[in-house]
């Protein structure tokens, strides 16, 4: 069955998150800018034009919401963290705006944290990995652009997100490019919202 995706809501500010009246479950995506949010968002709902990507950090600003029926539910592409030439001021908005999001959502069923795959734990994930436990929000982890990875640096990235994640949680590999781990993904996701990957459900 197809999926469609459509975007409902751009959110700039606390007070625009909390005036969406959607009532569907969400899961949000989250993630340092540029590792891949807004790729997996287009590679799930099978169109490139669904979010703006770029090879220039920092291009989602706002919060999007993405209805997705008929699984029914949301998916929200929050902005990118540890953009470098933003300004500390704009940096403090945003984290405030995305914690807010986080911390008083009630639809929020789980956030999925990406992770490049070629990079070490950062701070700033293991920070929001933190945000999330102490907030009770169930957690998924997910390894973006596993095309630019050999399998030995994949097994040895997943090794070490485990060791950092609540136990149980099992680091996804996936590739926007290539479409790998994308199924898995979606029905992961799909799991997480509480809704049936083939939606309407038997
Ligand atoms: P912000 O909006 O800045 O937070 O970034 P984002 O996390 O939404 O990243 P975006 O999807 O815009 O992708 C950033 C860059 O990575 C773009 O140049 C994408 O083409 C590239 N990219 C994303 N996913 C993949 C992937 O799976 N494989 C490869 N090779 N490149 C990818
Ligand atoms: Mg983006």
């Amino acid at each position: 069955m197809d999926r469609i995706f459509t975007l409902e809501t751009t959110a700039y500010t606390l007070e625009q998150v909390r005036a969406f009246p959607g009532v569907l479950p969400q899961v949000a995506l989250a993630g340092r800018s540029n590792v891949g949010k807004s790729s997996l968002i287009n590679a799930l709902g099978g169109s490139k034009k669904l979010a703006k990507i770029s090879s220039t950090p920092g291009k989602t600003r706002s919060i999007n919401f993405y209805s997705i029926r008929p699984a029914d539910f949301y998916l929200v592409d929050l902005p990118g963290y540890g953009y470098a030439r933003s300004s500390k001021e704009e940096r403090r908005k945003w984290a405030a705006v995305i914690e807010g999001y986080l911390g008083r959502t009630p639809h929020l069923k789980a956030l999925a944290i990406l992770l490049d795959c070629r990079l070490a734990p950062q701070e700033l994930d293991v920070s929001l990995v933190a945000f999330a436990v102490q907030s009770a929000i169930p957690l998924l982890a997910i390894l973006t652009k596993a095309d630019k990875c050999g399998a030995r640096e994949q097994a040895a990235r997943q090794a070490e997100w485990a060791r950092l994640l609540p136990s149980g949680i099992a680091p996804l590999l996936v590739s926007a490019k290539t479409g790998k781990g994308l199924t898995m993904l979606w029905r992961a996701l799909c799991n997480a919202a509480g809704v049936c990957p083939e939606a309407p459900c038997p």
